[in-house]
């Protein structure tokens, strides 16, 4: 088992955070025998032990806590508020909310981006209903009509003859900040806080820039309240330890247990976790073939004449690399030579607190979006993008309409979505509702993480510390 090292009654425990699962390969000696070379990227490690003190539970159950991080969290980082295809003309929006804040985010010209907030400045009616998505020469009040130009300038006051007291040069919409990245649209109330770039820092940064997923657009876009804080939500997202639990049916083709965790700075942490290879929790207990059985049964044709037995050496890995190149160069077009086996097969995921996950992987590129339910801090409400890469003749199809499913919905119910990953989804949903109501009914007023497996989630929580000046 893992853990302790004794020898000879001489205690030999590593430092904490240090194990890793015992006689398995680490995720990158997986990466390193793949015949195709990963990136820099892929290839690089960076864990760092955070403590193993319990996280205290009342920020997941406490109404006030949920208030005070809409007072100061969401009000000083920056949040993706949507995709620059959501709004590729001039005068283009999409009305972006998080708890009680909304914004107008507009394209005001061909290269400016900006993020009104989303209120009149007579008697404060939202310009634009929340959810609301189009093209506007104005925005103009329904209430008394005021009317302001979509740079945020103000155009007219109806009966100006009684506001001598208003200067319309005074009168300009308020704004965030905006800075775009890859294709996000992010803003940030703080005009204090740092860049994006600082935010992200360097290394996180050069990650995100070199996945190109500007030339990727929105085919599938899912929405579904999820019965939990969204902090549950987020970190039920980050790590592959409960898979062999959850989701058993993935297992035998998963390096769960031996994925990889790194952390970024303050905002940015990611998982490894390589597919094609058997979990640690069933070694002995499945073949090679069984890898690839598993991977292959499901399939309707679309892997085309593939070698579906393995023979020579080769590993279920290679063999499944070979397919998904195969597959995704016929489905784009595009010589995938050169892009690692890494890219094609394994899960990444990046979290960029506070709300978004990105998936940079070839197979199943994705993008989540977390928020808080403002009025229930026991609801969050969760997205997921599918991005796909921009036709070659360079024309880009207008993102998809989101699919709103109704709480009792299952993610299988959503048109184009998956059906494995669909399952794998409301696993994940049925989990976080006994949780949120386990953790209110439990005695135990912390939750105790794993070293490793399970340090992003406290990276995330000692971020959310530093913001509600908590600092662990
Ligand atoms: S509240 Fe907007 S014009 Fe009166
Ligand atoms: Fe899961």
């Amino acid at each position: 088992m893992a853990g302790e090292t004794i020898e000879a009654g001489k205690n030999t425990t590593p430092p904490k955070g240090e194990t890793r699962c015992p006689g398995a390969p680490t995720t990158q000696e997986i990466i390193a025998r793949d015949k195709v070379p990963a990136p820099a990227w892929v290839r690089s490690e960076s864990y760092e032990f955070m403590g193993d003190q319990d996280i205290p539970t009342d920020r997941y159950i406490d109404p006030a806590y949920a208030r005070k991080e809409f007072d100061t969290l969401w009000k000083k980082t920056w949040q993706f508020a949507c995709r620059e295809e959501h709004i590729p003309e001039v005068g283009d929006y999409y009305v972006y909310d998080i708890g009680p804040y909304s914004f107008i985010i507009t394209r005001v010209a061909q290269n400016e981006i900006r993020a009104h907030y989303n209120a009149c400045l007579h008697r404060g009616t939202k310009l634009r209903a929340s959810g609301t998505v189009g093209n506007a020469e104005e925005f103009r009040c329904s209430f008394h009509g005021w009317c302001w130009n979509v740079d945020g300038s103000h155009k007219s006051t109806t009966c100006h003859w009684d506001f001598p007291h208003v200067d319309p040069k005074k009168f300009t919409l308020p704004q965030a900040r905006v800075e775009r990245l890859a294709g996000f649209v992010f803003i940030n109330m703080d005009q204090a806080a740092p860049s994006l770039a600082e935010y992200l820092g360097p290394e996180a940064l050069a990650h995100i820039q070199a996945w190109k997923l500007e030339d990727r657009y929105v085919y599938l876009h899912v929405s579904k309240r999820l019965p939990a804080n969204w902090k549950l939500v987020i970190e039920a997202f980050m790590e592959a330890y409960h898979v062999i639990e959850t989701h058993p049916q993935v297992a035998v083709s998963n390096g769960d247990a031996n994925s990889q965790y790194d952390v970024y700075g303050d905002h940015v942490d990611r998982f490894i976790s390589t597919l094609g290879v058997l979990s640690p929790h069933l070694y002995g207990k499945h073949t090679e073939q069984d890898i690839l059985n598993q991977f292959t049964l499901g399939d309707s044709g679309a892997l085309g004449s593939v070698q579906r037995t393995l023979s020579g050496g080769a590993t279920a890995r290679e063999v499944m690399a070979q397919m998904f190149r195969g597959m995704f160069e016929k489905a784009t077009n595009t010589d995938l030579s050169k892009v690692s086996d890494s890219e094609l097969l394994d899960c990444f995921s990046y979290t960029v607190f506070p709300n978004t996950f990105l998936f940079p992987g070839i197979s199943l590129p994705m993008v989540y979006r977390f928020r808080p339910d403002r009025f229930d801090h026991r609801k969050c409400l969760y997205e997921v993008l599918f991005l796909r890469p921009v036709p070659l003749d360079g024309q880009r199809p207008a993102p998809a309409e989101p699919i709103e499913l109704r709480d009792d919905q299952s993610f299988t119910e959503a048109a184009g979505m998956d059906q494995g990953f669909g399952v794998i989804l409301d696993q994940d949903t049925d989990n976080l509702r006994l949780q949120q109501e386990g953790i209110e009914a439990s005695a135990k007023r912390g939750l105790t993480l794993g070293n490793y497996q399970e340090i992003r989630v406290r990276h995330f929580e000692r971020t959310v510390d530093q913001y509600l000046g908590q600092k662990s």
